[in-house]
């Protein structure tokens, strides 16, 4: 029985991929995206995602969800983020529709009706489920475990020490990583390890299906844009976040995690948004979070060719 999943997305280059790892991949069973604000406005996140699916053939219902953070106004877009993604995805505009339900009551209905089997994937803000757990608490104990996307230890992306999704609504994030439920966290250290260079993008292209063809073009436009806006580990190539959580449900052995407790600063004027990462043994407060400290490149970027290599 294939695995299923729920995105939690704000579309988004690695989004994008992270969409057509999680709809293509025999091993899983995506049983519906939802939106949120973050890497853009919110319906643009939804025409993206739309956008991706209607690009590779598959039906997935799409849910719109929160167009702020829980408890702040929006925050101001960098412009090394507009380089990176854009606002909308270069891919033709979605034929099909999102659903006439709000994303966070889909996801209570959805987690309570379900047999506590669906693993929630949130690579973007994390206020559609924190709104979802302060409205019905109870659909905590139907989430098996909660693969998110998000934090930084040693070094930030959008500010010195905090990563985009979590600086973006920390106190939905605070929420998130205080439920009690499993959680992998899946943050920069791990995705800044785990590059795809221009020449695994020329390899996509050769594989030739619309979803490689698909990452080769926007993960080419990453490439630009980090080498221009935010060098990474090295030149010619970019991390591709989101893609790396679905991976590592698919393989965990594609990250190496420690159990620490992770809590999120809400207010700190050089640390908001940041992940506090307790790496202490024995002291501190309990673990949490299994903390993804690296990944593994070459099992990374060779997971995304068989998979991105095939058709609905
Ligand atoms: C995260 O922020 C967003 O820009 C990306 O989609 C990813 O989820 C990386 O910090
Ligand atoms: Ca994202």
């Amino acid at each position: 029985m294939p695995q299923k999943v729920i995105l939690d997305v704000d579309t988004g280059s690695d989004d994008a991929v992270a969409l057509m790892l999680a709809a293509l991949s025999p091993e899983l069973d995506l049983v519906g995206a939802t939106t949120v604000n973050g890497n853009t406005l919110v319906h643009f996140c939804t025409e993206n995602t739309l956008r991706v699916f209607d690009a590779i053939g598959v039906q997935v219902p799409v849910y719109e969800g929160m167009a702020l953070p829980l408890s702040r106004p929006n925050p101001p877009r960098a412009a090394s983020s507009h380089a990176i993604h854009g606002d909308l995805l270069d891919l033709p505009p979605a034929t099909s529709r999102k659903q006439p339900q709000h994303a966070v009551d889909w996801l209570i209905e959805t987690y309570l009706a379900s047999a506590g089997d669906i693993i929630l994937v949130p690579v973007g803000p994390l206020t559609n489920v924190a709104a979802a757990i302060r409205q019905a608490p109870q659909i905590l104990e139907k989430i098996p475990e909660i693969v998110i996307m998000g934090g930084a230890h040693e070094v930030g992306n959008r500010t010195a020490l905090a990563e985009f999704n979590i600086w973006c609504d920390p106190e939905a994030a605070r929420i998130v990583m205080n439920c009690g439920r499993p959680i992998r966290l899946v943050p920069l250290d791990a995705t800044s390890r785990a590059l795809v260079s221009l020449e695994d993008c020329a390899r996509f292209r050769r594989i030739g299906t619309p979803a490689a063809i698909a990452t080769a073009v926007m993960v080419e436009q990453r490439i630009r844009a980090y080498d221009a806006h935010q060098p990474a580990r090295r030149t010619g190539a970019a991390p591709v976040h989101d893609a790396l959580a679905v991976c590592a449900i698919l393989d965990p052995g594609v990250i190496t995690t420690h159990f620490i407790h992770v809590d999120v600063e809400v207010q700190g004027p050089l640390t908001d948004g940041t992940t506090v990462c307790d790496f202490r043994r024995g002291r501190g407060r309990a673990p949490n979070v299994h903390f993804a400290v690296d990944a593994d490149e070459a099992k990374f970027v060779a997971m995304l060719g068989a998979i991105l290599g095939r058709t609905a």
